[in-house]
């Protein structure tokens, strides 16, 4: 990280505008890429032809090649859970899967084709409830990475549903989230699909019981569980304890990290909603990004090259942040899946090797869709002393009729990118100001400018796309991993809190429990237990 402050240093980078970047009338052409049915506009960037060339000719020498080699045949890249990082092997054809997987393809290929059967029975009413309807709902109940990449599949792709299902998802543990679902279901036309790598994860295991208990109090019938039940997990044992039959459980793998695992069975509830056919559009998009990200030299690849661009703002010129800001209703929740995937892959301080590192890695991931953004964070992004780098996303099509709508969205997606690094100087308002204004207004509507943005653009949200969009960022996150050298594939950054969990639910309940809190943490138990402050 010390060569990209020092490029910056010598450069004097942190002295330019972007904006005269411009003057090389080839940049818009060569600060950009095609790929997987994405396009990428870097050009408002800060960086130069010669600092691109010079990061390029770093992350060479890193071996970041080799790594790629390294992560996509098997090895176990994941040091501190001994596990492989395999995710993007399951979007692969068959043929891939058995060279790097051997016997084991014959196991994924297998629960490929039981989830793609499941998904036709219900859809077309042979799988029923246990009353013999045809469901009319699914719950699915997971949190984390059992839950980020289905909420936000299930919005993108909101066109594409067309199973007639209705599919919704329950993560929190709040009781209020689990009374709004249950309040819409009938229970003898609901499915239920369970999604929990580990099956013990608290949230996920108290919505179950809640949920189970509430289709047991409805429809009163020998065997209804076992029914209209599904789970996707790495622990089936667990799973049959719980009451669901063999033939509803569909494995998870252990080279498969729970927020990269949207490929594998944990798709099941959007393949509900979306059908087989799109659900295999939106893995072959995945895998198309796969394929640019395996072949395409680092000059022209989109995921390392997004990388390389994170890490020149990050630890170069010190942004802390990352804006994501996609400008479609239907990408809404894209900024929330980031967080997950980004911050929970690469908010580490540790080397792979343990050692600590002498440099911050994630950003803080932030966002909302536009243009509702525009009338909350971004008068900050344009004003204030912070520099927030920003990604925009938008689609060339609507996934509506309201043309007139989309041209406005869009409009104001290009506008902003544009507003983000031209800012308006002193001068310049001061010449706008109309007759009578008084001149100490004129630095009130000074806009900074200079903030380095990416547009991605998409000719449609469609299950190819969104699946190569998705598949992008993955790509991103785990390059940036290895530059920063984390491991992207653990977190062990969560179990502190949950352990205390425990020891505080333990006092509320005033179990036996010698763990010593602060006076703070006593206080607010106390206040709690007697519902007094
Ligand atoms: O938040 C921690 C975490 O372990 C995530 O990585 C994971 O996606 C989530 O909890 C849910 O875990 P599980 O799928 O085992 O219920």
């Amino acid at each position: 990280m010390r060569f990209i402050k020092s490029l910056i240093r010598q450069q004097k980078s942190d002295q330019r505008k972007i904006s005269d970047l411009f003057d090389d009338s080839e940049r818009a052409k060569d600060f950009s890429i095609k790929a997987a049915g994405i396009f990428l506009d870097y050009s408002k960037q800060n960086i130069s032809r010669y600092e691109l060339s010079q990061l390029l000719a770093w992350v060479k020498n890193k071996g970041l090649d080799q790594w790629i080699k390294s992560l996509t045949s098997g090895d176990k890249v994941n040091v501190t859970e001994n596990r492989k990082a395999l995710h993007s092997l399951l979007r692969a054809p068959l043929k891939t899967k058995q060279e790097v997987l051997g016997k084991e393809a014959d196991e994924v290929d297998k629960t490929e084709k039981r989830m793609f059967e499941i998904i036709e029975g219900i859809t077309e009413g042979r799988i029923k409830s246990a009353t013999g309807e045809k469901y009319t709902d699914v719950l699915t109940i997971g949190i984390g990475g059992s839950y980020y990449g289905i909420k936000v599949a299930l919005s993108a792709l909101t066109p594409y549903h067309c199973t007639g299902l209705n599919v919704h998802v329950l993560a929190s543990v709040d009781g209020a989230a689990v009374e709004d679902k249950l309040k819409k279901l009938n229970a003898s036309t609901t499915l239920v699909v369970v999604i929990s790598k580990t099956f013990t994860t608290q949230e996920t295991m108290i919505n179950a019981q809640v949920v189970k208990r509430w289709m047991i109090s409805r429809l009163p019938l020998e065997g209804v569980i076992k029914q209209q039940w599904f789970a996707v997990s790495t622990a089936v044992e667990k799973v049959k304890s719980f009451g669901l039959q063999d033939s509803h459980i569909l494995p998870m793998w252990d080279w498969v990290g729970g927020r990269f695992s949207l490929w594998s069975a944990v798709g099941l509830p959007l393949g509900l909603a979306i059908g087989n056919k799109h659900f295999s559009e939106f893995k072959n998009g995945a895998y198309q990004m796969d394929q640019h990200f395996q072949q395409a030299d680092f000059e022209h690849n989109m995921p390392i090259i997004m990388a390389l661009i994170g890490l020149w703002n990050r630890n170069g010129f010190d942004f802390q942040n990352l804006a994501i800001l996609p400008y479609s209703h239907n990408l809404r929740s894209f900024p929330g899946y980031l967080q997950q995937l980004d911050m929970e892959s690469n908010g580490k301080s540790v080397s792979t090797d343990g050692i600590d590192l002498l440099w911050p890695t994630a950003p803080v991931i932030f966002g909302q869709e536009g243009t509702n953004s525009q009338h909350a964070f971004m008068q900050l992004m344009h004003q204030s002393k912070l520099i927030i780098p920003a990604d925009f996303i938008v689609a060339l099509q609507g996934s509506n009729h309201l043309e007139k709508n989309h041209k406005i969205l869009v409009a104001n997606c290009f506008a902003q990118s544009e507003a983000l690094m031209q800012g308006k100087s002193y001068e310049q308002v001061k010449s706008e100001l109309t007759p009578g204004s008084t001149l100490t207004l004129a630095v009130h509507k000074v806009m900074k400018g200079n903030t380095p943005t990416n547009t991605l653009l998409m000719k449609s949200i469609s299950p190819e796309s969104f699946g190569a969009l998705i598949a992008l960022y993955e790509h991103k996150t785990c390059v940036q991993g290895f530059l920063w050298q984390v491991n992207s594939f653990d977190q062990w950054g969560v179990e502190l809190g949950k352990e205390l969990g425990t020891h505080v639910l333990n006092k509320i309940k005033g179990s036996a429990d010698n763990f010593k809190f602060s006076a703070s943490t006593s206080n607010l138990i106390q206040m709690f237990v007697s519902g007094e402050f």
